[in-house]
């Protein structure tokens, strides 16, 4: 997210566009807690604030981020319309998952001010767009994990159950199985009880652990919505198997480690790319769509 604010104050400046950065999330948007983003140099020029520009290369936002039960409300929305006329805001650019999202297109119909949004969540799962900001860098500090975990599984003969984030989505647990060659993937989509989870998983161990067949390790990567906590399932999963020779079930979780981190090249193109189709969508007058990204190129979607 930090990549996208500084693509959009670079953006802005050099178009002789002002930015301000909305501290908090809605909640400061509801409060106008507003700080400038750009500045005008000795010879007029407008130039981003200084001491920003090292940010892009890190993750999170450096404006905070806020869970805002107030922004729920028709009454918090209306203030926060309310604080972007009163600043002399033109436009609002929103970064964010599902509920920052249908929060700004809440926003954008209610209120006056022009509202675009751009894409950001781990989880993958917003429609309109086939990545968003922070999905790849998730998904290669998943693949370090599982390379890592997978050099212990190999030397001790052990099966690990590895979990990711995604509470509602089994993007992130999916697609690093199958770039990582993983034995299997758990998915909240499948909505498999806790039964037939364990019954699945013993089945898989015992064809892959197998006398006949020489592997060494089997990673199963589970996704967080997946319900049965992963050192449960390992300790099922081992009385299961107790009857197999060295064979030893093991539980990581990944938790937030996956949610933060050096952007990668990509993250900071993508974020890049759909800052600037979200202020190109602002110059044309257009409110209530999102920046989204298809066939490698940043476009609007409504
Ligand atoms: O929405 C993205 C996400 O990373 C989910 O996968 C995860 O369940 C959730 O955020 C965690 O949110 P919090 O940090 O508030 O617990």
């Amino acid at each position: 997210m930090n990549a996208a604010i500084w693509a959009t104050i670079k953006l802005a400046a050099a178009r002789g566009i002002d930015v301000v950065g909305v501290e908090r999330g809605y909640d400061g948007l509801i409060d106008g807690d507003f700080r400038p983003l750009t500045r005008t140099t000795d010879s007029g020029a407008l130039a981003p604030i200084e001491g920003v520009a090292w940010l892009a290369g890190t993750g999170g936002t450096f404006l905070g981020s806020s869970r805002c039960a107030r922004f729920e409300t028709k009454e918090g929305r209306a203030e926060a319309s309310r604080q972007l006329v009163d600043a002399g805001i033109d436009g609002l650019i929103v970064v964010g998952g599902n509920g920052s999202l249908t929060g700004a297109h809440l926003l954008a119909q209610e209120g006056p001010t022009p509202i675009v949004g751009i894409p950001a969540s781990i989880d993958n799962d917003i429609g309109g767009t086939t990545t968003a900001i922070g999905v790849d860098t998730a998904l290669n500090t998943i693949l370090q994990a599982i390379d890592n975990i997978a050099d212990t599984a190999r030397s001790h003969h052990r099966a690990f159950i590895l979990e990711v984030m995604g509470r509602r989505s089994g993007y992130l647990a999916m697609n690093a199985a199958v770039a990582a060659s993983a034995d299997g993937a758990l998915l909240p989509e499948e909505s498999k009880t806790e039964e037939e989870i364990v019954d699945g998983l013993e089945q898989l161990l015992r064809r892959s652990f197998a006398p006949e067949r020489s592997k060494q390790r089997v990673i199963i990567i589970k996704a967080e919505g997946v319900e049965v906590p992963c050192t449960r399932l390992a300790r099922l999963l081992g009385e299961r198997v107790a009857d197999l020779p060295n064979v030893d079930v093991r539980a990581a979780v990944l938790g937030h480690i996956v949610r933060g981190g050096r952007p990668t090249y990509r993250d900071r193109m993508v974020a890049g790319r759909l800052s600037l189709g979200a202020m190109s969508a602002l110059l044309k007058g257009r409110t209530d769509v999102m920046s989204g990204w298809s066939v490698g190129a940043g476009t609007e979607t409504a």
